[in-house]
């Protein structure tokens, strides 16, 4: 039999072989029920599948519970270096050996039973099938709080970028090993290796296929503010990736609206405390011009930051001041020129030259890459 080909026997359709990848920390408790819901699964229909169970070292006994299941199909790795969520499941992917790659959670949130519909959406073209709660007929466990999906919702949200998924953050995906194996240097931070991989292994036609996903019944979620934070930085390095030039704009643009609101917060704080006017105003501008500084050199041009500071400093005052002279010449040039024009008009039309002008001048002398 030819297992690429789907063939239809009895009425069940056959698949082609799928190996399972779970990451796991502490989930000893839910290993059975979740090993005897795939050999339902295999039994059903008839299809070779593997489960590898990607875990932490965890203290709970996982080695003692997996090796009572005395299941073939079943292999545990014990990792103990660059542990992680994502990194496990990284190892995993590049472990697993048949061509048909599934991830999912340990705790049952994300139901084996849909494993078969999400193979058949790759077989009908899709490149990479999301188990997904927010499609049509998709759903979370009553339980969840407000607040739990006012989070889930604003980091889907923040994924728009980069997918235009409806549930981009799901942990259940599948995805054929031919696709994987193209994936551009993965860099898994955090919890979201699923949307890595649609970035990085470049998949253009993303399926969903409706879950309900439960709460987990036994154990603890090890999601935390932690994982929220370096969920930023996640999307920030995709940001990088995915739209080099454009995301260096973007964060410069982001530095220098934070700049404005520093510089209006000193001013006030020095007007209090009685500082006169001008001073107050002179305060504003140079400390917001250190913090743009500092954040510029942190964020927008990070690649810079182990040069030396002091240089890069000068550089990026003398470059503000270029930028603010351009700005001046630019509005009174247009003012000039055409006298009956809105000052509005011609101040903004000033504004943006400086910036890029800004911009230009920071970008390729003040923070450049050395060549290594
Ligand atoms: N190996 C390893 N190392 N596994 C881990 C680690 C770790 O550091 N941290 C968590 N896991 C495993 C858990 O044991 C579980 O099997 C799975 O990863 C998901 O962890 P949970 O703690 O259950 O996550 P959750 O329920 O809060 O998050 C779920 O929803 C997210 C979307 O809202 C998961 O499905 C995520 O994958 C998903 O992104
Ligand atoms: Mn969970």
């Amino acid at each position: 039999m030819n297992q690429q080909d789907p063939l239809r026997l009895a009425g069940v359709r056959l698949l082609a072989p799928i190996s399972v990848i779970v990451p796991t920390y502490n989930e000893a408790e839910n290993i059975p029920e979740l090993a005897q819901r795939l050999q339902a699964l295999r039994n059903d229909h008839d299809v070779d599948l593997e489960l590898l169970i990607m875990d932490d070292d965890s203290p709970d006994d996982t080695r003692g519970v997996v090796s009572r299941l005395d299941l073939d199909w079943v292999r545990l790795v014990v990792r103990t270096s660059d542990r992680g969520l994502s990194q496990a499941v990284v190892e995993g992917l590049n472990a697993a050996r048949h061509p048909v790659l599934v991830v999912m959670d340990a705790d049952l949130s994300h139901p084996p039973e849909k494993i078969p519909d999400m193979i058949l959406a790759l077989e009908s073209g899709q490149q990479f099938v999301i188990g997904s709660r927010y499609v049509a007929g998709g759903r979370t466990d009553g339980e969840w709080g407000f607040m739990r999906w006012l989070n889930s919702r604003i980091a889907t949200l923040l994924a728009r970028p980069f997918s235009s998924a409806r549930d981009p953050m799901s942990g259940f995906f599948a995805l054929r090993r031919s696709d994987f194996i193209r994936a551009d240097r993965l860099n898994p931070l955090g919890y979201k290796i699923g949307l890595e991989l649609i970035v990085k292994c470049g998949l253009e036609n993303v399926g969903e296929v409706p879950i309900y996903f439960a709460d987990r019944k036994r154990g603890k979620s090890k999601l935390d503010f932690r994982q929220q934070l370096l969920y930023l930085m996640h999307l920030r390095r995709l940001l990088i990736y995915q739209y080099s030039a454009l995301s260096q704009v973007f964060q410069f643009a982001l530095v220098g609206a934070s700049g404005a609101v520093v510089n209006l917060v000193v001013l006030t704080l020095l007007s209090r405390l009685g500082a006169p006017v001008r001073l107050a105003i002179l305060g504003g501008i140079a400390v917001s011009i250190v913090t743009n500084f500092a954040l510029n050199r942190r964020l927008t041009f990070s690649y810079a930051r182990d040069q030396s500071v002091l240089p890069q400093f000068m550089g990026f005052v003398l470059a503000s001041s270029l930028g603010a002279a351009v700005n001046f010449a630019v509005a009174d040039g247009l003012l000039r020129f055409r006298p009956d024009m809105s000052v509005h008009l011609a101040a903004m039309a000033g504004i943006a030259s400086g910036m890029f002008l800004n911009f230009v001048a920071n970008r390729y002398a003040v923070f450049r890459k050395k060549r290594s």
